[in-house]
């Protein structure tokens, strides 16, 4: 990370990525991409890490992908490079991703918003999709994280008009998980983490696959898997200690295992 496009700290068992591009309003060049992925992989691999949180800044989450550094490429390199590809390790990663959005999530940073598992923002918060305005589409998921999660008729007015929508209007539409005074914002989602990162991470992690499983597979596929997974939790030494303590009233005791 020799430019700081991030900042990582850990906070307890939270690890916090700060995106830090300031006067780009954290717009996502490659750099930034790569330091992010590497930052929650990194934090994904660790066993004392339980909960990964991601912010921006008061004024920018992100203002979206790199627009200036793209603005000259051609098809082939776009395409020779899969642009945007590494966003997917993101996806892949484990352990449970709660992002603060303050200010302007646009483009790419709706999308990276959208790729967390829970979503604080403010009323102040801006998303927007406006990449049809420079002439393209969302290239981060967009189309397919806004739609699967406001349904067909809000994804299309943002993604044809390029609408900002603020974060009430975001709560109301399903994108948000909690909205708090813009002031709030990333200590809320700083709690948040933290409540996460204080349970036992093979079943926290194993909820957000779970959960994310919702996405992808027919309802009867699904909630086999759901049992399955519960099932296999029965392995862990943590239910054994959870059920314990709940029985002997006293706070468990997490062994992470
Ligand atoms: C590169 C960006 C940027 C971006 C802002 N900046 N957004 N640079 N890529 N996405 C830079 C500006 O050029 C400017 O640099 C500095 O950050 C401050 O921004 P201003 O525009 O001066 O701030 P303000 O007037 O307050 O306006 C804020 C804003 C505006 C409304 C958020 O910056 C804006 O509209 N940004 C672009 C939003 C957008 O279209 N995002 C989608 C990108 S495409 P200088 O050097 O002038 O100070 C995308 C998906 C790609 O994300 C998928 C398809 C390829």
């Amino acid at each position: 990370n020799p430019e700081n496009v991030i900042l990582t700290e850990t906070d307890g068992r939270v690890g916090v990525i700060t995106l830090n591009r300031p006067a780009a309003l954290n717009a996502l060049n490659r750099a930034t991409m790569h330091a992010v992925v590497e930052a929650a992989e990194a934090f994904d691999a660790d066993p004392q890490i339980g909960a990964i949180l991601v912010l921006g800044s008061e004024k920018a989450f992100a203002a979206g992908a790199d627009i200036k550094e793209m603005k000259d490429k051609s098809f082939a390199e776009m395409y020779a490079s899969d642009w945007f590809r590494d966003w997917e390790r993101l996806g892949r990663v484990r352990t449970p991703l709660v992002a603060g959005v303050t200010g302007y999530a646009l483009g790419g940073g709706c999308e990276l918003a959208m790729m967390a598992d829970v979503l604080i923002a403010g009323p102040g918060t801006r998303f927007g999709q406006p990449e049809i305005q420079l002439g393209v589409i969302p290239g981060m998921g967009g189309s397919q994280r806004l739609t699967r999660s406001v349904g067909k008729a809000k994804a299309m007015d943002m993604v044809l008009t390029g609408r900002q929508v603020g974060g009430e209007e975001a709560e109301r539409m399903g994108l948000v998980s909690r909205l708090v005074d813009d002031e709030a914002v990333q200590q809320t989602a700083r709690e948040v983490a933290a409540t996460i990162a204080g349970f036992s991470t093979p079943s926290a992690q194993k909820a957000k696959e779970v959960v994310a499983a919702a996405f992808e597979t027919p309802l009867q596929q699904g909630l086999v898997h759901e049992r399955r997974v519960f099932h296999s939790l029965f392995a862990t030494q943590d239910q054994q200690e959870g059920m314990d303590a709940f029985t002997e009233k006293r706070p468990p005791r997490w062994s992470q295992r």
